[in-house]
């Protein structure tokens, strides 16, 4: 297949790209570095030892991106350009519905005007807000509690909404829970810019000496440890599950929305004690106050995607932090 990835060279994009070429398919790349770098371009290209095509640019541009995907006959668009702060999008709210909702409607409009009608989109389990029980499922209620959330489930409801007016499209919703870890080769990986809010690239830091301590946010949740859980997943499963995504929308119009998780929970102690084990480097914490609006537990039933796309996540948090922490050593060097 032709497939354009939107962001894709962020974190999550670059992998998918990886896998999508590996896998024998064309992809292009569109970005506006916001939040990547342009060396990450080179690195898919000699992981997938092919060349992947990169047009700088914003998705918010309907001239631009209806210039890009007229160019070429794309079979479907994977889209991951947005912003993706929880905690930013309290303090800019307008920053995550501008970007996040206006972004996904010019492309819509600019697929609609080239004839594209084949979409995967990442969303996150963060639509789910405080979930009931902690393995949710994706009939869950879908309450988010933060803009950056709220956003997504306006996308969705967006995308559900442009099924309903034209039933030739096909869209995929994959909803992820903790995305965490790097590609085996370690020449990508989560570089987040500034000081990281996510747990994995902090405890790499620590670990690395960029940063004194990792502050653990709650010991006194109602957990095995107190420290909360998590459904952490490796990347490289993610990417995957985008191409099985694909694989399923080849024969099925409408919308479908898969949760995108291990279905194990993991806590933060875990994970400090995990990479310690899988690094031999030592990962010095101290217990901070809990972070506002940090949930003590959840996880996914993925037994959906399991059943549907024939997909299950493989890769264990010991691989996880693994790459992840191959993925700093190899970008010292
Ligand atoms: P990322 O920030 O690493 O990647 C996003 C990429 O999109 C960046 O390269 C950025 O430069 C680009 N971008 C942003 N706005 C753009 C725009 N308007 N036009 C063109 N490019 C733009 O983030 P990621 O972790 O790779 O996440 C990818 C997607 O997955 C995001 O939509 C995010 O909300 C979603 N998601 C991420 C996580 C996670 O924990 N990483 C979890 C759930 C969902
Ligand atoms: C975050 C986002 C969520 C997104 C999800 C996907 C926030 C609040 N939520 O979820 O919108 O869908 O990523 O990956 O940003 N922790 C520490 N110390 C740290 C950092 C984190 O103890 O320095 C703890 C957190 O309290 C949490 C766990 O580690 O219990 C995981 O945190 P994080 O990696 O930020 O992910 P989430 O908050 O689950």
């Amino acid at each position: 297949m032709k497939i354009l990835v939107t962001g894709g060279l962020g974190y999550i994009g670059s992998h998918i790209s990886v896998e999508l070429m590996l896998d024998g398919n064309d992809v292009t790349i569109v970005d506006n570095l916001d939040n990547s770098y342009f060396y990450t371009l080179e690195k898919i290209n000699i992981i997938s030892g092919r060349e992947v095509k990169f047009i700088k640019a914003d998705v918010r541009d309907f001239v631009c991106m209806c210039g890009i995907l007229s160019n070429e006959r794309f079979d479907a668009v994977i889209h991951l350009a947005g912003a993706k702060s929880l905690h930013e999008s309290i303090r800019d709210p307008i920053k995550y519905y501008e970007n996040n909702v206006c972004g996904t409607i010019v492309l819509l409009k600019a697929m609609e005007r080239t004839g594209i009608k084949m979409l995967v989109f990442s969303s996150s389990a963060t639509v789910y807000g405080i979930p009931s029980s902690s393995a949710i499922t994706e009939s869950f209620p879908l309450k988010p509690n933060s803009p950056y959330g709220m956003s997504k489930l306006m996308v969705e409801q967006i995308l559900q909404d442009k099924v309903n007016s034209d039933a030739s499209w096909r869209i995929a919703i994959l909803r992820f829970f903790n995305p965490v870890g790097a590609h085996p080769s370690g020449l990508i990986g989560d570089a987040p810019k500034g000081i990281p809010n996510n747990l994995i690239p902090y405890v790499v830091q620590v670990a690395a000496k960029h940063r004194d301590v990792l502050s653990i946010y709650g010991n006194d949740y109602n957990t095995l440890d107190g420290s909360a859980i998590r459904d952490y997943i490796h990347v490289v499963d993610l990417a995957r599950g985008h191409l099985q995504a694909l694989q399923k929308l080849k024969n099925t119009f409408g919308v479908v929305k898969y949760n995108l998780g291990t279905g194990v929970g993991t806590s933060v102690l875990q994970i400090v004690q995990a990479f310690e084990n899988a690094t031999g480097e030592k990962v010095p914490y101290l217990i901070a106050p809990r972070r506002l609006g940090d949930i003590d537990q959840y996880f996914a039933d993925s037994s959906l995607a399991e059943k549907e796309l024939g997909w299950k996540a493989s890769r264990n948090v010991k691989q996880m932090c693994e790459d992840a922490w191959r993925f700093h050593v190899r970008s010292c060097q």
